[in-house]
C-alpha cells in the first residue's frame, strides 16, 4: 500500500531523487531500483525468447504520474511514452480530481470472447440449436485445456451463437465466453477455440475456419467516474470550454479520433510500462467507441447542479498481470510493484482512470491556453539545460524562454549569462 501519491515538486527533482522517493513508497529493492536506472534492462537473451529474429532491444522513457487517488487509495502510475506532457497532464488532472474526492472505479469480471467461424452448414439456425444443446460438452472440452485456470475460478463459462449474413453466404459464429482471471487471455482463448472446433464440426457437419480471440472485449469493461470542481479547474469558463470541446468530439469523428487518442495516450503508456498488448487495447477501445453505429467519445462529460464537471469513461480493458510478456519483462514486473495492483481487473480500472484524467487535461488545455504551452515548457527546460543552466536556473531560464515565446538555444544562453551576472 502506498503512503502517498501527492508529491509536490516531484517534477523538479532529478531522476535519481525521483527514483529514491518511488523506491521508498513502493518498497522496491536495491536491485529493482538499479534495474530501472540502467538502460538495457531487458537482456538480449530474454528478448530473444520473446519474438523472432531479435537483433536488439529498444527503450522508452519511463515516468511516474503522481496525485492519483482511486477509490480512496493513492497510486503511483508508471507510464512509458515518448511524447512530452502526457505524464505531467495526467498528474495535473489527478491533482484536480482530488477536489471532488478522486476517482471511483468498477469493472465487470474478466470474461473474454473467443470466436469460432462455422461455414457450410445447410441450416445455420438448426446448427445453432445443436451447438446450444451440446453446450456442456463443448465447455467441458474447452476447460480440459487449462485445469489450473478452472481451479482458480476461471475457464469457459458460456456459449453464444450468432448467425451472420456475409457476402459469401450465411455463417454461424460461436462465441466461447471465457473467464481468463488475471491473464490478458489471448493464448488460453485461442487454445480453447482450437480444441473445441472439431467437436463443433462433428455436431453440425459444417466446416470451421477461424478460431481466435475477439479484441472487442465487451464483457470485460472498466468504468471510472470523477467530479472536478469548477474552482480546481480554473472557473466556470473553463468548465464551459471543456463542455464545448466534448460536444465537438461527440458530433464529429475527425475531432473524436483525436479526443480518443488523448484518452489512449494515458492507457497505452501504462500498458507499455506493464508490458501489456497495446494493439489489443487500441482495437478494443476504438471498436467499442463505434458500437452504436457512429464513432463516439470514450468519455462523457456534464455539468453538475453545483456547476462542477462530472466525467466518466467506460471501455474494454483486456490486460493481464500474469503470463505473456508481463511475466518476462523485468521492468514490467517492477512497474506492477510500483502500481501495487493485486489483479488484472484493478490494473484495468487504473488504466481507465489514467485515460479519463488524460482526456480532462487535454480538453482543459485545448479549451484555454492551447496544447503547445505545456509542450513548450518541457522543451524550454531541455533547451535551458543544453545551454548550461543548472539547479534553479533551469526553471528560471525556461520560464523566460516561454514568456518571450523564443524557445531557442541562442536566447537561452543569453538569458543564462544575464541571470548568472545578476547572481
Ligand atoms: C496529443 O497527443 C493528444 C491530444 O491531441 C488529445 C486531444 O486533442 O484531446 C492533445
Amino acid at each position: 500500500m502506498h503512503k502517498a501519491s501527492k508529491l509536490s515538486g516531484f517534477y523538479k527533482l532529478s531522476p535519481e531523487k525521483r527514483l529514491k522517493i518511488v523506491r521508498e513508497l513502493a518498497g522496491l529493492s536495491k536491485e529493482e531500483a538499479e534495474l530501472l536506472r540502467k538502460t538495457g534492462a531487458l537482456e538480449l537473451k530474454q528478448a530473444n525468447r520473446m519474438i523472432e529474429n531479435v537483433i536488439g532491444t529498444t527503450e522508452l522513457p519511463l515516468g511516474v504520474a503522481t496525485n492519483f487517488l482511486i477509490n480512496n487509495r493513492d497510486y503511483l502510475i508508471p507510464m512509458a511514452i515518448e511524447e512530452p506532457s502526457v505524464v505531467a497532464a495526467a498528474s495535473n488532472a489527478a491533482k484536480m480530481a482530488r477536489s471532488g474526492g478522486g476517482f471511483f472505479t468498477e469493472s465487470t469480471p474478466p470474461i473474454m470472447v473467443g470466436q469460432i467461424q462455422l461455414t457450410d452448414v445447410k441450416n445455420p439456425k438448426k446448427a445453432r440449436e445443436k451447438i446450444l444443446k451440446a453446450k456442456k460438452r463443448i465447455l467441458a472440452k474447452a476447460n480440459e485445456q487449462d485445469p489450473i485456470l478452472v481451479k482458480l475460478g476461471g475457464g469457459a463459462k458460456d456459449i453464444e451463437v450468432r448467425v451472420l449474413t456475409t457476402h459469401l453466404g450465411p455463417m454461424t459464429i460461436i462465441h466461447l465466453l471465457i473467464d481468463v482471471r488475471d491473464a490478458m487471455g489471448a493464448n488460453v482463448i485461442n487454445t480453447m477455440c482450437e480444441a473445441v472446433a472439431p467437436l463443433i464440426e462433428e455436431l453440425t457437419g459444417g466446416r470451421v475456419f477461424l478460431r481466435i480471440v475477439s479484441n472487442l472485449a465487451t464483457y470485460r469493461l472498466a468504468r471510472v467516474k470523477a467530479v472536478f470542481t469548477k474552482e480546481a479547474l480554473g472557473g466556470e469558463e473553463v468548465v464551459d470550454g471543456i463542455l464545448q470541446a466534448y460536444a465537438f468530439a461527440a458530433a464529429d469523428p475527425y475531432r473524436c479520433a483525436t479526443h480518443n487518442k488523448g484518452v489512449m495516450n494515458g492507457i497505452i503508456a501504462v500498458a507499455l510500462a506493464t508490458a501489456n498488448d497495446t494493439r489489443a487495447l487500441e482495437a478494443g477501445a476504438h471498436t467499442y467507441a463505434a458500437m452504436g453505429g457512429a464513432y463516439k467519445p470514450l468519455t462523457h462529460w456534464e455539468r453538475t447542479v453545483e456547476g462542477n464537471l462530472s466525467g466518466r469513461i467506460e471501455l474494454p480493458v483486456a490486460v493481464g498481470t500474469i503470463g505473456g510478456a508481463t511475466a518476462v519483462h523485468p521492468v514490467a514486473k517492477i512497474c506492477r510493484k510500483i502500481l501495487g495492483v493485486q489483479s488484472a481487473r484493478e490494473l484495468g480500472e487504473v488504466m481507465a482512470t489514467v485515460g479519463l484524467a488524460q482526456n480532462l487535461a487535454a480538453m482543459r488545455a485545448l479549451a484555454t491556453v492551447g496544447i503547445q504551452a505545456g509542450h513548450m515548457k518541457l522543451h524550454a527546460r531541455n533547451i535551458a539545460t543544453t545551454a548550461g543552466a543548472k539547479g534553479e536556473l533551469i526553471d528560471k531560464v525556461a520560464a523566460r524562454l516561454v514568456e518571450e515565446r523564443k524557445i531557442r538555444l541562442d536566447r537561452a544562453k543569453e538569458i543564462l549569462v544575464e541571470l548568472t551576472r545578476k547572481k
